[in-house]
């Protein structure tokens, strides 16, 4: 969702003229799209923000800088109170806001903007379109997570209409787009403005998108259901991957986390949907340490964890979130042990890796060709579509094109191969 908000922030910054930079440093305007889901990536825009500010009070060199994003929604004046250096701030539902304001920076004056709400707006114009693309289909987030701060920073869920959704799709095949991945942050609660569900939105859209592949993400376990896994064996280009965040596996920690399911009716679903679709495979997130997370109830995650055998698994250290319903919860367990943990969950992720990298060897993958090397002209680099990044020797493709590659080589993280005609 945030890359999304920065494409269509840094589509804004051109559509107004402005050239992208490489040196934040010696740029005229520094825009700082943030996250404030955990403490750490807070940390990492603080610790910015203070380094451009010690850079132009160094150099003199007169530089704009703007706050934008979850951070900006949360935190507001605080921002500009706290970093003499920021001339504006706008909120998540503010981008638009962009056009009218950047006219006045400079001269000290200071904006803010954490507005929310209105329209369900979405950019008319858009960067230069590559390979792959993203579409907005909801925003916001109504299931209020113990841990989570999105809810307040994004607000309720909105869904957005239908109609619009299949035409932004339309203009994208159009510019070229042949991966287009379908956001929210609980697309199976998506209701379009007829009453239809989220499979079959997704089913409209890949009818639509004919040698277009079409991901999504976020499923949350329980609005999750039978009919998604239908529609994505009707449908051969829907990726067969669903990111499914199970966050724990123990039913105590999901409770007191308000997920709304159990970990046995979420590995029911999952072994269901695989039964429908035998091809599906799934990916995760995963929070350790969470307030009163005995090393019981860590080994019920790790026990899901091996079982579902995950395509890829993001693992975080639970942190504490000012607003939320679990900030009251003591944060008792020390980083060192939820490093310990997350480390653990992260090694049996690698041996699962590792094996199915091993049994890719040989094989032959349909590959998405997304870059060309700078260096060789013949070297390319894709997905597949589970998501797996792959580098590969090919003498007629080029970017867009749909390749059959035959896995030739298996190191640690990347897969390569070369074309097979
Ligand atoms: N601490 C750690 N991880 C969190 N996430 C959300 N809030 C927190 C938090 N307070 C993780 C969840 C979610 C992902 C986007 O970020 O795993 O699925
Ligand atoms: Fe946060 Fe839960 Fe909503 Fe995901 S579903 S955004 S974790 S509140």
């Amino acid at each position: 969702m945030n890359e999304y908000d920065s494409e269509r922030i840094a589509g804004r910054l051109e559509g107004l003229g402005f050239i992208a930079g490489t040196d934040i440093f010696s740029s005229d305007l520094v825009v700082l799209n943030t996250c404030s889901v955990r403490a750490k990536p807070e940390q990492k825009t603080a610790s910015l923000l203070g380094k451009l500010r010690r850079n132009r009070d160094k150099t003199g060199l007169p530089q704009a800088v703007g706050v934008m994003g979850c951070m900006a929604q949360d935190k507001g004046a605080e921002l500009i109170k706290r970093f003499k250096n920021v001339d504006f701030v706008l909120g998540t539902d503010r981008i638009e806001r962009l056009n009218d304001l950047i006219k006045e920076i400079g001269g000290g004056k200071k904006f803010i903007d954490t507005a929310q709400g209105g329209e369900f707006f979405v950019e008319q114009f858009g960067r230069k379109k590559g390979v792959t693309a993203k579409i907005t289909i909801m925003k916001g987030c109504n299931n209020f997570c113990s841990y989570c701060i999105v809810p307040y920073v994004r607000g309720r869920e909105t869904c957005r209409n239908k109609a619009d959704i299949i035409s932004e799709a339309e203009r994208l095949i159009e510019s070229g787009v042949k991966d287009i991945t379908l956001l929210g942050q609980n697309v199976n609660s998506y209701i379009s403005e007829d009453g239809r569900s989220f499979p079959d939105l997704l089913a409209e859209t890949a009818a639509i998108s004919k040698g277009v592949r079409i991901r999504f993400v976020t499923s949350h376990p329980k609005d999750f259901n039978e009919r998604l896994a239908e529609v994505i064996k009707e449908h051969k280009n829907i990726c067969p991957l669903i990111h499914i965040p199970l966050q724990s596996g123990s039913d105590r920690i999901l409770k007191v986390m308000n997920r709304g399911y159990t970990a046995d009716s979420y590995l029911d679903k999952l072994r269901k949907a695989a039964e429908i679709t035998p091809s599906l495979r799934f990916s995760t997130d995963i929070i350790v340490g969470f307030p009163g997370e005995s090393e019981a109830d860590f080994l019920k995650t790790a026990e899901v964890f091996r079982e579902v055998e995950y395509e890829t698994a993001y693992i975080f250290n639970y942190s504490p979130r000012s607003g939320t319903r679990a900030y009251k919860l003591p944060d008792e367990i020390p980083l060192k042990e939820k490093t310990r943990r997350l480390e653990y969950l992260l090694s049996i992720q690698e041996e699962i890796t590792e094996k199915r990298y091993k049994a890719a060897l040989g094989e032959t993958v349909q590959v998405l060709a997304e870059s060309v090397s700078k260096k060789d002209p013949f070297q390319l680099s894709g997905r597949t579509e589970y998501n797996r990044v792959v580098n590969f020797k090919a003498e007629k493709a080029s970017p867009g094109d749909m390749v059959k590659v035959r896995i030739t080589e298996v190191k640690k993280n990347t897969l390569s191969g070369r074309s097979d005609y």
